[in-house]
């Protein structure tokens, strides 16, 4: 019986697999249609772990090919990272966004139904929180108005998820919330691929501190907040990828078919300290200006985890210093033409 991680080869799917690779899990398949990552993450995940991982091309909106996989392989639970996710993107193609993160996902859920899957991992944001007034955020703050059509298919998806354990009653699903996952594995051999998607905050810094953009762009310098500009809660990939064992763990014994997960370390942090952080970690000095707000920004998010750490047992291991000198590595890791 396998576990079928779907995304694999993206940012945060392949350090779940090294994270699943190490805790001892053989039985893993990936999926991806390589549209934000390349095949070649299999040969890094194997670089780190000796393991190669069974992989296939697919793209999960075509129905057909997600049933043709799990008529091929029997799969037991799934985590399911695969999507888009610039929020910028978003607002020039919202139809883009919705045909390819729902219907992944119903795609996803139908083969559950069909083929008897029963446990669900699905990969939210703590963009569903919107602009909240309550901070930090728990599970229980109420959901404010997604702020771009990404964080709608995140909104959606939960609700999509919600809706289906009700119907499939032996369907067991947990919803993860990512603050902002940023940093690389600790090897420095593996990091958020070289992307052609319009990228996020930690890429662009390392981008600009190796020549590759000539500035970074802050977006907005008069937010609310304690230096103008936005707050948010970084919290390391590895970290993030630890949970997913956590959370596959706890589907075995959960007494209810749905439940949800902050995964933050706590701190709203603001992109100047990300700024100041990398410099003086790494030190570097970075070509910086402040521009105007970016369009779906939200102001300020940051997360109560006291409930991973109570029901997963999880607690973020890596601080923001980590994360910065991680990021850097793997940067300078592609850099020199890896
Ligand atoms: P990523 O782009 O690196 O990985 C996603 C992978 O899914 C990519 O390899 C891409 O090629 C693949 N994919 C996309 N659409 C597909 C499809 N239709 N069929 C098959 N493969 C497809 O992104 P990530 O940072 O690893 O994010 C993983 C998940 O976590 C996503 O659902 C994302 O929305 C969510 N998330 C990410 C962040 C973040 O800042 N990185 C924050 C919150 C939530
Ligand atoms: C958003 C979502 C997050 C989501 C992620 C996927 C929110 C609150 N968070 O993250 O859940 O899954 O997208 O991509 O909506 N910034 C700059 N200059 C840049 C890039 C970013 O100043 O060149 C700033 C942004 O304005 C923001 C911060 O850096 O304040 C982080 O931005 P980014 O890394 O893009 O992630 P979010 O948009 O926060």
């Amino acid at each position: 019986m396998s576990i079928l991680v779907t995304g694999g080869s993206g940012y945060i799917g392949s350090h779940t697999l090294i994270e699943l690779i190490n805790k001892g899990y053989r039985d893993l398949i990936s999926v991806d249609n390589y549209s934000n990552s390349n095949v070649s993450t299999y040969e890094r995940v194997e670089k780190i772990t000796g393991v190669v991982v069974k992989h296939y091309p697919i793209d999960l909106t075509d129905q057909n090919s997600c049933k043709l996989l799990f008529e091929q392989e029997k799969i037991e639970s799934i985590i399911h990272f695969a999507a888009f996710k610039s929020v910028p993107e978003s607002l020039a193609n919202p139809l883009l966004y919705y045909r390819n993160n729902l219907d992944s996902l119903i795609n996803l859920l139908e083969c559950c139904q069909i083929f008897s899957c029963h446990k669900f991992i699905f990969s939210s944001s703590c963009s569903v929180y919107g602009n909240s007034e309550e901070l930090p955020v728990t599970e229980k703050s109420s959901l404010g108005i997604p702020e771009s059509p990404y964080a709608q298919t995140k909104f959606i998806g939960e609700g999509i998820l919600a809706d289906t354990v009700k119907a499939h009653q032996l369907l067991k699903v947990i919803i993860l919330r990512y603050f902002n996952p940023v940093g690389a594995h600790e090897s420095g051999l593996n990091g958020e691929p070289a992307s052609a998607r319009p990228n996020n905050l930690v890429p662009f810094i390392t981008q600009t501190a190796a020549g590759l953009k000539d500035k970074l762009q802050i977006f907005g310098g008069d937010y609310n907040t304690k230096d103008g500009t936005c707050v948010r809660d970084y919290i390391h990939v590895s970290d993030i990828a630890e949970a997913h064992i956590l959370a596959l763990n706890y589907l075995e014994k959960m007494d209810k078919p749905i439940d949800i997960f902050n995964l933050g370390t706590g701190n709203g942090v603001t992109v100047l300290e990300v700024v100041k952080s990398f410099e003086q970690v790494n030190k570097l000095t970075l070509n910086y200006e402040i521009v105007d707000r970016r369009e779906g920004d939200v102001e300020a998010v940051y997360a109560n985890n006291s409930k991973a750490y109570k029901l997963l047992g999880w607690q973020p291991k890596f601080g923001l210093e980590e994360m910065m000198l991680s990021a850097w590595k793997w940067q300078l890791y592609l850099y020199e033409g890896n």
